[in-house]
């Protein structure tokens, strides 16, 4: 048995693993202390999109620094944050491209709790107090701070703040191979998105300010995209009763599913997208809020002040790297590079699909999951005890192969997948490792 590493004064996320020390990136692969090599299959948490070690995002952030690396937003802008929100609005769907703008934060879970006090305080500027309650789905993941835990329905990770977060509603997911109304789609009628419908019918809907949802699933539900009507639907749904629309794209947007945003794969345009992860490729710590003009002019028309603010928001450096890292994106055509890349991945998995225990590959661009079952004919999950994911994870990094696992997407608490979520620059070759590493898993987990 493992014990608490003696030499470590952090407080771990696992007190009793041990944690290689990672000192260097080249491309898909982390080298660790011990020279040990790591293909970085998950993009560590779907966040690595161009890649480690790119020596001139580095130069980029020394550059800012060196100039200046700080400067409050009640006293200051400056031009790397001005710059990169004009070039994320640019590449975000069109309603965000006359007047949109961008609030700048250090991740993901700081975007999602912005976003809900921008909402409940849109409400308050066009005089409908009564709006403040964020519907959301279950399996779903917006961040670990306590108002996005709120909205989160990742049962395994709210579980231990239950007493302490608000229940503000949690709806059906769109997730096919275990549809929860145990329909097929078409005919099913996207029971799912009217599930939206039917909750703010029954649940007060004049106190909702908005609906959060994540385009394409990312951790909880293992890389699980929206059906064709669904996003159209769920737009309708929420302009018929008045409320607002955010996309959670921090782990889909910038590209990794193929467009610069996971809803442009639909046409989608909602009020607020939240962004982060891929947006600085984990060269800084970054998130966005990306708000529609007609939010935005809500604001300008009104108080003119939002009561909400962190100390290192649209930090100069980190913007920095996002320019940076933008720039590399373009240089270097990754956009464009997702999709065909995917379809590679996709395929060396596709050795792995027919396993008995292999219930589906999927996702879109380089956001895939395999999910794993006990009974591929029933798509019945194994007991949570098993810790499948978790196996297949070990297994694979015998390979040294890293991956993500969840459990959870079929109910909140069964089923079992591992993220595949590598960088843009993935090559044919690093594929055809990752299909060996999940194969050479699937033996030993399945074959003891
Ligand atoms: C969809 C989604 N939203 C929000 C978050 C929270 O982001 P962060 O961990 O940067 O705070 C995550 C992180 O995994 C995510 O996947």
């Amino acid at each position: 048995m493992s014990t608490a590493a003696e030499f470590s004064s952090l407080f771990s996320r696992n007190l009793r693993k041990n944690y290689p020390i990672a000192v260097r990136g080249e491309g898909s692969w982390i080298i660790a202390a011990d020279g040990r090599r790591y293909l970085d299959a998950s993009g560590q948490a779907a966040v690595v999109s161009i890649g480690h070690g790119v020596a001139e995002i580095g130069r980029a952030m020394a550059e800012q620094s060196n100039q200046i690396a700080f400067a409050h937003t009640s006293q200051f802008h400056s031009a790397p944050a001005e710059k990169l929100a004009a070039r994320v609005l640019a590449i975000a769907p069109r309603n965000f491209h006359n007047g949109g703008r961008v609030y700048f934060t250090s991740g993901g879970s700081e975007a999602t709790e912005t976003a809900i006090k921008l909402v409940r305080q849109y409400f308050l500027e066009t005089k409908q107090p009564g709006r403040y309650r964020v519907v959301s789905r279950k399996q779903s993941y917006h961040g670990s701070t306590l108002g996005a835990m709120s909205v989160s329905g990742n049962i395994a990770r709210r579980a231990p703040y239950a007493p302490m977060i608000p229940e503000w509603g949690h709806v059906s997911p769109c997730f096919c191979y275990h549809c929860p109304f145990g329909k097929t789609y078409p005919e099913c009628s996207l029971a799912c998105a009217d599930d939206l419908d039917v909750f703010l019918r029954n649940n007060d809907a004049s106190s909702v300010a908005a609906f959060i949802f994540e385009p394409v699933v990312g951790a909880t539900l293992g890389a699980v995209a929206a059906v064709d009507g669904y996003t159209a639907r769920i737009a309708e749904i929420c302009r018929k009763h008045g409320i607002l629309l955010i996309a959670d794209e921090v782990m889909s947007g910038m590209g990794r599913t193929g467009k610069p945003f996971a809803g442009q794969h639909w046409g989608l345009e909602p009020d607020i997208i939240l962004t982060g992860k891929g947006i600085a490729s984990g060269y800084a710590p970054l998130g966005a809020v990306l708000v529609a003009p007609h939010v935005a002019e809500a604001y300008e028309k009104g108080s003119a002040a939002f009561m909400h603010g962190f100390t290192y928001q649209s930090h100069p450096v980190s913007t920095a790297a996002g320019n940076a890292v933008f720039d590399y994106l373009e240089a270097h055509k990754l956009f464009e590079r997702v999709t065909p890349a995917g379809e590679i991945l996709r395929k060396a998995l596709s050795a792995v699909e027919g396993h008995p225990n292999v219930g589906q590959v999927r996702g879109l661009g380089l956001l895939q999951a395999v999910e794993f079952v006990k009974d591929k004919s029933t798509r019945e999950p194994f007991p949570k005890e098993a810790g499948i994911a978790e196996k297949i994870r070990q297994a694979a990094l015998e390979k040294n192969v890293l991956t993500y696992p969840t459990q959870g997407c079929v109910d909140g608490m069964h089923g079992d997948h591992i993220l595949l979520a590598p960088p843009f620059i993935l090559t044919a070759q690093e594929s055809q490792l990752i299909a060996n590493a999940v194969k050479y898993a699937l033996d030993k987990v399945f074959s003891a």
